[in-house]
């Protein structure tokens, strides 16, 4: 059991100032908290997905608020080969060039575009715990979907009570009737099955 404990904590968040408060204190046992004692389930389910639309190999993908790299390991164990990570707090991106599971990791707050990456630039994107209350706000699709290149995928894992507050499900249908994504799948399951929270998986294409 770890000492810092900080998941019942994690969904009270209203800034991003004190999200990224929480993750330079938590970096440290994120990993034992989430995972080994609560079975964190999205950076599996986020791979999955993204592996039924897209051959795994070199394709270079971009984990969006990697954190220490659970969601990256996710995607090298599915297979993918080429992946860089981004995130705005120091102390996770620490734990996550530990895993060297990313050929490049930058500091970015997700809130406060743009991103330093080129247009197109990834044939996909994964953003995997990340649009949550006090977090990644809706609106940070739009850049992610910039540096995806048109035809590739965006992947995105939220928990259920931020996908019953509305705004990350708003700008989806948003964009979709912009006909700036497709929409192929949206699906619920599991997300930290220890706290009984459940969540769901999107899986949009770049138009
Ligand atoms: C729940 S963790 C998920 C980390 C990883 N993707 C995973 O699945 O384990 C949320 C991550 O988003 C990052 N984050 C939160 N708000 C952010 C923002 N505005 N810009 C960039 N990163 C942010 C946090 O630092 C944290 O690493």
């Amino acid at each position: 059991m770890s000492d810092k404990r900080f998941l019942d904590k994690a969904y009270g968040i209203k800034r991003d100032d004190q999200a990224l408060e929480m993750y330079e204190a938590w970096a440290e046992t994120y990993d034992i908290e989430v995972m080994d004692e609560n079975d964190y389930q999205q950076p599996e389910r986020c791979a999955m997905a993204l592996e039924k639309l897209l051959a795994p190999g070199i394709v270079p993908v971009l984990d969006v608020g990697c954190g220490t790299g659970l969601s990256g390991l996710g995607l090298q164990t599915h297979g993918f080969e080429v992946i860089d990570g981004c995130d705005f707090s120091a102390a996770m991106l620490e734990r996550a060039e530990k895993t060297k599971a990313y050929r490049r990791l930058f500091s970015a707050n997700l809130n406060q575009p743009p991103l330093d990456v080129d247009d197109d630039a990834y044939g996909a994107a994964t953003a995997v715990g990340i649009f949550s209350f006090g977090h990644v706000d809706a609106d940070a699709l739009d850049e992610i979907l910039r540096v995806v290149r048109a035809g590739g995928f965006v992947i995105i894992g939220i928990n259920q009570h931020f996908y019953d507050e509305g705004s990350l499900v708003a700008k989806i249908t948003a964009l979709e009737s912009a006909g700036k994504i497709k929409l192929l799948s949206k699906e619920h399951g599991a997300h930290v099955p220890g706290t009984g929270t459940t969540g769901w998986v999107f899986a949009l294409e770049r138009i």
